[in-house]
């Protein structure tokens, strides 16, 4: 077997050798979260702690030849600017053999803990599951907890896809929510406590209203916010319905009220939490300053085409986004500190549109855009993005007869448009509020009451940013500030 130095430094030859072919892809990110080689997902152990931020990710870096998922590991002082630290976890121990899987991290009392799922292919090809905890004093080094595993494969009644710990604090006892399927084969979530992090007790199952929502749940995330409980999660299996539901596998949250004592949660229905074509795993935490954090994966679980993997790398990390509550919906804006990536303002006031196509004189593709909109009549408007000539590229825009905004892009595999829809009520303005970076956009609708969330793959001389609008006229002021 493998020992920790050895894989160490099988790594860092991973990442010697392809530097240069990484290096030199056009799709590489300049703000965002990104492998040094390999494959990225999930974002992992999102914390605040003595005053620096820490992200990890699951990090393969020995794809696609081989899969040993470990947890990368990033820290930062401002969200923007992230310090690459030593892998945190390699998959090293019987309980882990195949994969550090995703779960969080707490500050149990100065101690800096991660839990996680340790994932095992036994030699019958079957699966084991074991919740595992390691330490750290300094925030760099993690050692795995001695008595690993905390919790020895899936209770009595559920299957072994049962992983993702999430834990905090509430009235001074430890909860961690876990994804989970029934014997049924339905998607889950159990409830556990403990008092110290090593003896956990099962609560039960958070009884969802929902009994019948996909086979699987994966990463959820349980939080008070504005005094309401959120349960955020990724449930696999939910069939598409109509504008709703239209990607591989879903990401969405219930707002209610969770029963501590018997883990029973009354909630809403069910809400995606964005409206793009790439939006997974997210991970939440609350920060000193009491907001309430986000950052997810902008990619999906089983959707492995990509321009970047002739080069050896797959996948980012998402901006770090705030959320809030309004209109007993989540809703997500930029974090302030974004704002330090900023170069000059380039603004353009009341520009009247009212033609098919109207070239911005700036371009870009590493960009944050502002557009105010406003209308009166029954108009189709919106932005076409990453675009040579008006004709191609991203195309954002806004039926307010219907209601709805629509988000479209080419296929990667098959080249034809595809698009993403959502409703957003007509109030005679809408704002979009765009962050571009070569292979990815993010866009808050009215302040992220919607997001849509996707990579793109433009050819990189596709930078021009067109305005238009059918049968009709629309006012719009426009920030632009090119970031690097
Ligand atoms: C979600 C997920 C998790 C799992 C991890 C493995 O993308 O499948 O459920 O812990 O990825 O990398």
């Amino acid at each position: 077997m493998i020992d920790n130095e050895q894989m160490i430094s099988k790594i860092y030859k991973i990442i010697e050798d392809s530097k240069e072919k990484v290096n030199k892809d056009y799709y590489r990110l300049n703000y965002h979260i990104m492998p040094p080689v390999g494959f990225l997902n999930d974002p992992n152990g999102f914390i605040q702690i003595n005053g620096e931020y820490h992200l990890f990710y699951q990090f393969n870096p020995f794809y696609p030849e081989d899969k040993k998922v470990c947890w990368a590991h990033l820290k930062s002082t401002d969200l923007i600017t992230w310090e690459w630290l030593p892998i945190a976890l390699l998959p090293i121990e019987w309980y882990e053999s195949h994969g550090c899987y995703s779960g969080s991290a707490v500050n149990n009392n100065g101690i800096f803990t991660l839990i996680y799922t340790g994932n095992v292919k036994n030699s019958m090809g079957v699966r084991e599951t074991y919740q595992c905890l390691a330490e750290s004093k300094d925030g760099i080094n993690f050692k795995k907890y001695i008595d690993n595993p905390v919790i020895y494969n899936q209770p009595e009644g559920y299957t072994r896809h049962f992983r993702d710990p999430k834990v905090w604090k509430h009235n001074n006892l430890w909860y961690t929510v876990i994804g989970a399927q029934t014997e049924k084969k339905q998607g889950t979530t159990l409830l556990y406590s403990s008092i110290d992090l090593v003896k956990w007790t099962k609560i039960g199952e958070l009884d969802s209203l929902m009994k019948d929502f996909g086979y699987m749940w994966e990463c959820p995330n349980l939080f008070t916010i504005d005094h309401k409980d959120v349960l955020l999660f990724c449930p696999q299996g939910v069939k598409l319905k109509g504008d709703l539901y239209n990607n591989i596998y879903q990401c969405g949250y219930f707002i209610g009220k969770i029963d501590y004592e018997t883990g029973k949660f009354t909630h809403e229905e069910f809400l995606e939490i964005d409206r793009g074509f790439e939006f997974y795993a997210p991970q939440v935490t609350v920060d000193d300053s009491g907001r309430t954090l986000m950052v997810g994966w902008i990619g999906l679980p089983d959707e492995e085409n990509s321009e970047t993997k002739e080069n050896n790398w797959m996948h980012c990390l998402s901006i770090i986004r705030e959320l809030y509550i309004k209109d007993n919906k989540l809703c997500q804006r930029p974090i302030k500190e974004m704002e330090l990536l900023r170069k000059k303002l380039i603004q353009y006031n009341d520009l009247k549109i009212n033609s098919d196509n109207f070239e911005l004189p700036n371009n870009g593709d590493s960009y944050e855009m502002i557009c105010d909109f406003v209308f009166e009549d029954d108009v189709v408007f919106g932005l076409k993005l990453r675009s040579k000539d008006g004709t191609d590229g991203i195309n954002l825009y806004y039926d307010s007869k219907n209601e709805k905004i629509a988000f479209d892009r080419e296929n990667i595999v098959s080249a034809k448009r595809e698009t993403r829809k959502c409703y957003i009520r007509n109030n005679r303005k809408l704002k979009l509020h765009i962050f571009m970076d070569k292979s990815s956009i993010e866009v808050f609708v009215n302040d992220g009451q919607e997001t849509f969330t996707a990579r793109i793959y433009p050819d990189k001389k596709s930078n021009g940013i067109f305005i238009f609008c059918k049968n009709g006229n629309v006012a719009v002021n426009i920030k632009f500030w090119n970031i690097i």
